[in-house]
């Protein structure tokens, strides 16, 4: 069995930080989101990958490089523009062969992993095996129809009338046949080739589509908010670590971790929080639910609920909460005029200003 992941999308809602980072690349708990799905699929013992890239190519391969960290062997796979995930499967046809494949949206999040999916996979060999979630708002997923025993029935991609809550996860299980389906596509009212269609065809032509609901918790990391929780979900269950160093002054509450090379001088850090490499926390109130990147200055702060990307720096700012602030941005006091904002923006930034 091969994986195919696909890292093309550009993540216009995460914008600014999606201009010079892929929004598969953001971190959770400091790690890239990305990262935790090629675990997950290391873990279900698969060992071929093929990660389908687009605009974004160059900082994946970077970040994920041959796929020997994650004990993985990575075939990039170049998509010229984002016609759709159907698309991704289309151009990877010869990469993929006739194996069964796990496809893995790389922006999606999934807390205890893929294993007990994939080994129901290999035991029932049904040719597609679908993931799904009960959700608030079924009209921006895929959205499952089953019947009284629990078999999928239909399948409408963003319906404007969905017939449940149960939307589509972005993991899905394939045999070979799903290829058929995908050749025979035509594009979608969005313009791309959908693999709900796909899949909805694979039912209709009577091949075996199953489905399951997850069981742990997952989140299509696409926004702001989206990120912000699934940081705060993972942060709960890391354990506490001091690599770093904590001055006499300072006190750590809660599951906290302090990075190699951290400095902690003067500060309260509330867990659950991580603080990253060479990170520096003076005279600050960090968390709880927060990561705190490498390299990064937090000085006379305070912040919580909150992602801060690497080498950022807070200066003199307080009560700042559900953010996510780039790399390299530097969050500073306004000095001079009391109850004045100096703001240096990036395009497509967004700032909410207690006034
Ligand atoms: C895609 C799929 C949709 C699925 C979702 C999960 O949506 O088309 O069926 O529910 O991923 O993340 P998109 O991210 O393209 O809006």
């Amino acid at each position: 069995m091969k994986a195919l992941v696909l890292a093309g999308g550009s993540g216009t809602r995460l914008r600014p930080i999606t201009h010079t980072l892929a929004k598969q690349l953001v971190p959770v708990a400091n790690k890239p989101v990305l990262f935790y799905g090629l675990e997950a699929i290391a873990a279900a013992g698969i060992e071929e990958v093929g990660v389908v890239v687009g605009a974004t190519h160059a900082s994946i391969t970077e970040a994920v490089g041959d796929g020997s960290a994650f004990g993985l062997r990575i075939t990039y796979l170049p998509q010229s523009s984002p016609l759709g995930l159907a698309h991704g499967v289309l151009i990877a046809r010869e990469y993929l062969g006739d194996d069964d494949f796990v496809m893995y949206l790389g922006d999606n999040f999934i807390v205890g992993g893929i294993t007990g999916l994939v080994d129901g996979f290999r035991r029932d060999r049904p040719d597609a095996h679908i993931m799904l979630t009960r959700v608030s708002d079924p009209r921006q997923f895929g959205v499952a129809e089953l019947d009284a025993r629990g078999r999928v029935v239909d399948l409408v991609e963003k319906p404007q009338e969905p017939k449940s809550d149960l939307a589509l996860v972005g993991v899905y299980l394939f045999s070979a046949a799903v290829h058929d389906a995908v050749a025979r596509l035509t594009p979608s009212r969005r313009g791309e080739l959908e693999i709900t269609d796909a899949i909805r065809s694979m039912l209709r032509s009577g091949l075996k589509v199953r489905s399951s609901l997850v069981s742990g918790y997952w989140k299509d990391t696409g926004s702001v908010a989206d990120m912000l929780e699934v940081n705060r979900l993972v942060l709960e269950s890391v354990e506490a670590r001091f690599d770093g160093t904590v001055d006499e002054h300072s006190e750590l509450i809660g599951p906290v971790v302090v990075s190699h090379g951290a400095v902690i001088e003067r500060s309260r850090i509330v867990g659950p929080a991580v603080i990253g490499q060479d990170a520096h926390v003076l005279d600050s109130i960090i968390g709880p639910n927060t990561s705190i990147a490498d390299k990064c200055r937090v000085f006379g702060s305070e912040i919580q609920h909150s992602i801060i990307l690497p080498r950022a720096s807070l200066e003199g700012v307080r009560c700042v909460e559900s953010s996510l602030i780039g790399q390299d941005v530097a969050v500073t006091a306004a000095p001079g005029v009391r109850g004045t904002h100096r703001l240096v923006l990036g395009d497509h930034s967004k700032v909410r200003i207690d006034v």
